[in-house]
């Protein structure tokens, strides 16, 4: 099944927003929860109240970050046994991330074997900077990140798995990528997928694009034979804009 993950990042600032938010998606998702699944990613002080009024509604619930050890001397970290119960889903190795917080690729790593050993599904985000774009050097970039962060993990893990091919120049930017550049990278991250962990097991890992992604354009990724979904940032904080990609996507996989 598709995957439609939003991305809200450091908002809304108040929780009525966020619940006024999820009730937008909440009526929207209704008519589409047979043909994808729907997932919104809060940031973390909103992730209880959020998952309450969630309850039954078949749109499920993620955390943007975790740690990688169960717990201890880690000061502002959240593991991902403190989200099971509580989430499906987290998201790991963000650009942001990557670029404000200086996550390494081998953090990444042990982010995402740890969120898959807490049974979470794992977005792994990859994709390369605006310079490697231009130098041509995308392949090799996004190669090394999905090798990387696949390092420790293996068959067993690739239904909860999820790789996001988002060229960070294309993320807030406006500026979404050339839907054949999307098509040519998520088509080598799914090989060497299976080369990290079998080509059967990596059949089942979806591979998402992300990227300045909107109700307008939506459908030019989904259509790709390749696209198991998209991620979504700032469209996904206006309920207009994300009905409308839920509607294109479901149309589009409702057709395949
Ligand atoms: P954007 O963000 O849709 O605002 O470009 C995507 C993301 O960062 O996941």
């Amino acid at each position: 099944m598709p995957l439609l993950a939003a991305n809200w990042k450091m908002n809304p600032t108040n929780v009525d927003d966020a619940l006024d938010l999820v009730r937008g998606v909440m009526s929207v998702a209704r008519g589409h929860a047979d043909r994808i699944e729907i997932a919104i990613f809060p940031p973390f002080p909103w992730l209880l109240p959020v998952s309450d009024l969630l309850v039954e509604s078949g749109v499920k619930l993620g955390a943007q970050d975790c740690f990688w050890e169960k717990s201890g001397a880690y000061t502002g970290e959240v593991s991902p046994e403190m989200l099971k119960g509580l989430c499906q889903w987290v998201i790991v190795g963000h650009s942001e991330r990557r670029l404000y917080l200086n996550e390494t690729d081998e953090m990444v790593a042990k982010k995402t074997a740890a969120g898959l050993g807490a049974e979470l599904g794992v977005i792994m985000c990859v994709g390369e900077l605006l310079d490697h774009y231009d130098e041509g050097r995308s392949d090799e970039i996004v190669s090394a990140q999905v090798r990387a962060g696949l390092a420790l993990c293996s068959a067993d893990d690739s239904a909860r798995l999820v790789i996001a091919y988002e060229p960070v120049w294309a993320i807030g930017s406006g500026r979404n990528a050339d839907p054949e550049h999307a098509y040519k990278t998520m088509r080598l991250i799914r090989r060497i997928v299976g080369e990290m962990i079998g080509a059967g097991a990596a059949r089942k890992v979806r591979i998402l694009y992300g990227g300045s992604v909107k109700g307008n354009n939506v459908q030019q990724y989904v259509e790709l034979p390749l696209c198991d979904g998209v991620l979504v940032g700032g469209a996904s904080l206006d309920a207009d804009e994300f009905a409308q990609i839920v509607r294109v996507t479901s149309e589009v996989y409702g057709q395949r």
